[in-house]
């Protein structure tokens, strides 16, 4: 397929996170002498966050109502950038239509809820992207291309340090990222045992989390969520070798250099830091690369619903042993 360009654009959810990290991208690759997309509308419940949108990144009209916008727009891409809990019932009203969606995580806050997307993506044949952006974190695409290099590697470690984030949901809502991280390097996964440490106000622990993958590869993932400051790495070891990617873009403390340290034989380590571009460095800008590569070119992304409901079933099981504050080994 040769998609013809600029794609006719609408976005849904006019909130924070879209604010500060996809309708900049959005809007750069709508600008320039040839550019990709047309922002043609962006919808919200809420009337006046759509128009703060259209005012600062330039969307030709305002929505309240997702089938109106979809009708009168006639949109060649949809993107879904609503709150988690509203994002199946917004992703499975576009899906018939037969459109690439582009969708921020996670797909669907349950099994019960992803699922039936990848069904839908499936049976309509859609090409989806879900925003897992670490996968388009250079640093972490950097740390990918070492395991691949330093094969066979023995180990991998993530960590997601955390402050003030006692949610309830928080594994399903954002230590996804992490797990799907850790899919990303490593595979699909074969076993999963976890332990949780709950606090004393309740609905909440962290927790300690075992990964064996398809070949034999394990990991381990600490997710802490109130510790009084903010890091996430992943670390892997080969044979005398390793290499640690300390993510930036604001998901680690400040003071921390993020970027990549590789080191072998415990000589001086090599750093290569992430990029200056907070959208580059975040992976908000090769997120929306690969979704538009993908729509023009044809070809699935790797992650789409299909795989990302992977990573919920994944999410949703380490959750469990979250909620149920006991814990499982294997
Ligand atoms: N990658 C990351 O690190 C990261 C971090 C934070 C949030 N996120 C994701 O970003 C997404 C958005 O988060 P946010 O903080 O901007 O949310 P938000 O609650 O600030 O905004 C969501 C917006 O969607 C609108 N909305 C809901 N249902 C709608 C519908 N049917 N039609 C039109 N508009 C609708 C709401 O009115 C709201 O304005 C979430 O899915 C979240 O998981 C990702």
């Amino acid at each position: 397929m040769t998609a013809r360009l600029p794609l006719r654009a609408v976005c849904l959810g006019a909130g924070g996170f879209n604010h500060a990290n996809h309708a900049p991208v959005l809007k750069r690759l709508a600008e320039g002498d040839a550019p990709r997309l047309s922002l043609e509308a962006i919808c919200d419940l809420d009337r006046a966050r759509a128009e703060r949108f259209q005012q600062e990144f330039g969307f030709r009209q305002v929505y309240t109502d997702l089938a109106r916008m979809m009708e009168e727009t006639r949109p060649e891409v949809v993107y879904s950038l609503v709150q988690p809990t509203a994002t199946a019932g917004v992703v499975s009203q576009v899906l018939p239509t037969g459109l690439p969606v582009f969708t921020e995580k996670p797909p669907g806050v349950t099994v019960e809820e992803a699922n039936p997307l990848a069904e839908l993506a499936e049976t309509h044949g859609n090409l989806t992207y879900v925003a897992f952006n670490r996968r388009q974190m250079p640093v972490l695409r950097w740390l990918k291309q070492w395991l691949t290099d330093h094969a066979p590697v023995r180990y991998v470690r993530g960590e997601m340090l955390r402050n003030r984030r006692r949610e309830p949901e928080f594994g399903i809502g954002t230590a996804i990222h992490a797990l799907d991280a850790l899919r990303f390097l490593c595979g699909d996964v074969a076993g999963v045992g976890v332990r949780a440490q709950p606090y004393g106000d309740g609905g909440c622990a962290d927790y300690f989390v075992n990964l064996r993958f398809v070949g034999g590869l394990i990991a381990d993932l600490q997710v802490v969520v109130d510790c009084g400051m903010l890091r996430e790495s992943y670390h892997a070891f080969s044979e005398r070798a390793g290499a640690a990617a300390v993510l930036g873009a604001g998901y680690s403390s400040p003071w921390l250099q993020p970027g990549l340290a590789t080191h072998a034989d415990a000589g001086e380590p090599a750093f290569t830091p992430v990029p200056t571009d907070h959208h580059e460095a975040g992976g908000f800008l090769g997120e929306h690369v690969a979704f538009l590569n993908a729509v023009e070119s044809g070809k699935r992304p790797d992650c789409c619903l299909q795989d990302a409901a992977k990573s919920v079933a994944l999410a949703t099981e380490v959750h469990a042993a979250f909620r149920e504050l006991g814990g499982r080994s294997y």
